[in-house]
């Protein structure tokens, strides 16, 4: 459920009609929800209730990598959420956001040293290591500072997690993680290193995950191979379950699993695990809670269908020339009949198509259009291919409304390119 509903034919994000903010501040922009936000933070935390985490409950530690607007990560801030990061950038997002160091959990095939250097010295809760040969460099890094990094090892489950393939990390074959059949030898020498303690284990299979049966499977793994690592001798006292669950994106098609069903199957898969549970929720936190609000600049004829060319572009939103993703669009203020047609970014390569034979409602130039189920991996996957400047982000709370990023100019954009000094002068 989300808060980009119609009132008196107008799409308003909560109390705020969009075509205010597109006033305001132009087109393309994106807009984010508090109240789903905040809705969505609260219906996974209520779907785990129930599982067995030990004194301390769960951790939810949120996704930055979907979404790390500022004012994203102080709202989840405030609800208590944790971070799951995957670089310095990331982790410095996070603490400023006013996330305690202790709920930050670092995972990511390639930290740097430095960055490791940066965790540690914050403070983090969790090293999500992903390789021997990073524990290693954990190891030295953290004996140079005279610390000791906790850490736990990603276990690559060999599951297929029936995700697009792009998204999915959980196959033998992905970069992801330590192979199963060695993570008791892992464990072994990691134990042996100074400067970690080994204290958890961690798996994530995938992204936008519409069943929960590979879920399920790999969870089961996992709880063997922690029965096997405390018979030799580990203790583990976390168990991080990644991230992974699906939204809807398309209406016609059947909705993922509700959270609700989420929290129960990992209820059962965990049962008698005896750890403290943390998870990595993205998506599934900010998903909906945006929209990526354009204008269309004019509507030519197509061979079958019209081409409705939108202000917005693969740029700005990436996930249909990436993925072929799937994202509703609308009206903001829609005329009536629907039709089908073909909208497309101004950026010059065939793949700069959001939908093809959509049956969508029919705009005119200068109408205003949103992609839904625009909050997670957008703004934050956008570039400025074809010397577009990033696309403003807004956040609605109530009837507020604030430009938590504005605009990029051009100046900003490439201002800061030097010439070399044999191209200067004339
Ligand atoms: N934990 C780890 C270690 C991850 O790699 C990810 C996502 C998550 C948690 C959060 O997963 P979520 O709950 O959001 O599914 N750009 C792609 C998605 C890439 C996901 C990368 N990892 C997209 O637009 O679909």
């Amino acid at each position: 459920m989300d808060h980009f509903l119609y009132r008196d034919g107008v799409m308003h994000a909560e109390d705020v009609p969009l075509t205010l903010i597109a006033e305001a501040v132009g087109t393309p922009t994106y807009v984010y929800s508090t109240a789903t936000i905040e809705r969505h933070a609260r219906v996974f935390k209520e779907a785990l209730a129930d599982v067995e985490s030990g004194p301390d409950g769960p951790l939810v530690a949120y996704a930055v990598k979907a979404n790390p607007n500022a004012a994203v990560l102080a709202t989840l801030a405030r609800l208590g959420l944790g971070a799951d990061v995957v670089s310095g950038g990331e982790l410095v997002r996070a603490r400023r956001a006013g996330i305690a160091a202790e709920k930050i959990i670092f995972s990511g095939v390639g930290k740097t040293a430095d960055e490791m250097a940066l965790a540690l010295r914050e403070g983090i809760g969790q090293f999500n290591l992903e390789s021997e040969e990073e524990a290693e460099t954990l190891s030295a890094v953290a004996t140079s500072l005279g610390m000791e990094a906790r850490v736990a090892f990603r276990i690559n489950p060999d599951v297929d997690a029936g995700t697009h393939a792009k998204i999915s990390t959980g196959k033998s074959e992905n970069k992801f993680g330590i192979p199963y059949a060695g993570a008791i030898a892992a464990y072994a020498r990691a134990a042996e290193r100074p400067g970690v303690r080994v204290q958890g284990i961690a798996v994530h299979i995938g992204s936008q995950l519409t069943d929960l049966t590979p879920l399920e499977a790999a969870f089961g793994r996992i709880g063997a191979l922690i029965a096997e690592l405390r018979a030799a001798g580990h203790a583990i006292a976390t168990a991080d379950l990644g991230g992974g669950l699906g939204v809807p994106y398309d209406p016609s098609q059947p909705a993922p699993p509700p959270p609700a069903l989420y929290g129960a199957m990992v209820a059962k898969a965990t049962k008698g695990w005896n750890a403290r549970l943390i998870f990595e929720p993205g998506r599934v936190i900010i998903g909906n809670a945006g929209v990526l609000l354009t204008r269309v600049i004019r509507v030519k004829p197509g061979a079958a269908n019209p081409f409705v060319i939108v202000d917005a572009a693969m740029n700005d939103l990436m996930r249909p020339a990436l993925y072929d993703a799937w994202h509703d669009i609308r009206a903001i203020v829609p005329r009536g009949p629907r039709v089908a047609a073909n909208v497309v970014g101004p950026v010059c390569e065939t793949g700069d198509t959001f939908a093809m034979g959509r049956a969508m409602d029919r705009v005119e130039a200068g109408d205003l259009v949103a992609f839904m189920t625009a909050g997670a991996y957008a703004a934050t996957m956008a570039s400025t291919y074809n010397s577009r400047p990033l696309t403003p982000e807004i956040v609605v709370n109530g009837a507020d409304w604030s430009v938590v990023r504005p605009r990029q100019s051009l100046e900003q954009l490439i201002g800061e390119e030097r010439l070399p000094n044999w191209l200067q002068g004339d």
